[in-house]
């Protein structure tokens, strides 16, 4: 995004990110998670949520449904408003990880190239991006939301993974998969992720 605001100065507040780590017992991160609709970014999303507040950790869910609903209400889904959506959302987490919070962003985010911006916001190790890795035929059977029948109805257009693009990424820290025909549950998931934290101090 082009910067336009000129004749703009950085304020640096005394109480800094180390202070805020020190008295919350933890650093910041981002966990990103991208995938398919139905692909299970909410469901792992809420389970690591639950996992990281019952062992004492201070975490929060973006979740791209829920933002936009406020933030982001003012975006569709053309290309252009989702690049807009997870920029926003990308500046959004830096500012909770910078906070110390354990950020789990939860979108759809199709495009590599805005996954990886995000990701440039912050430290090396401080983004941790998670991918869904489940087929399509899956998470269309899931169906949710019923948004797929609609999709393939023609009632919804641009609609992705049917007639709108979703670019899997290379080389996420986290590949969800299924595992000899079974999707995983919400816990085990949820435990990769942690296992992931934990390794990685
Ligand atoms: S994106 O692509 O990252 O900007 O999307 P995101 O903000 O994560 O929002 C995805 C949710 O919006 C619903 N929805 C659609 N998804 C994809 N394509 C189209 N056209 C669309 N229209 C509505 C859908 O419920 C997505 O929720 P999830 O949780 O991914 O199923």
């Amino acid at each position: 995004t082009i910067a336009k605001s000129t004749n703009i100065l950085w304020h640096n507040c005394p109480i800094g990110q180390s202070e805020r780590q020190n008295l919350l017992g933890q650093k910041g991160c981002v966990i990103w998670i991208t995938g398919l609709s139905g692909s299970g970014k909410s469901t792992l999303a809420c389970a690591l949520s639950r996992e990281l507040h019952c062992s004492g950790h201070l975490a929060y869910v973006l979740d791209g449904d829920n933002l936009r609903h406020g933030l982001n209400r003012d975006l569709s889904f053309k290309a252009e408003d989702r690049v807009e959506n997870i920029r926003r959302v990308g500046e959004v987490a830096k500012l909770f990880a910078d906070a110390g919070v354990i950020c789990i962003a939860s979108l759809i985010s199709p495009y590599r190239r805005d996954r990886d911006a995000c990701r440039a916001l912050l430290p090396e190790s401080r983004f941790i991006e998670v991918f869904m890795d489940l087929p399509l035929e899956i998470c269309e059977a899931r169906d949710p939301k019923g948004l797929y029948k609609l999709a393939r109805s023609g009632k919804i257009k641009g609609f992705t993974g049917i007639d709108d693009p979703y670019e899997s990424p290379v080389n996420s820290e986290i590949v969800i998969k299924m595992v000899d025909g079974e999707c995983p549950s919400p816990k085990s998931m949820a435990r990769h992720v942690l296992c992931y934290l934990e390794e990685n101090g």
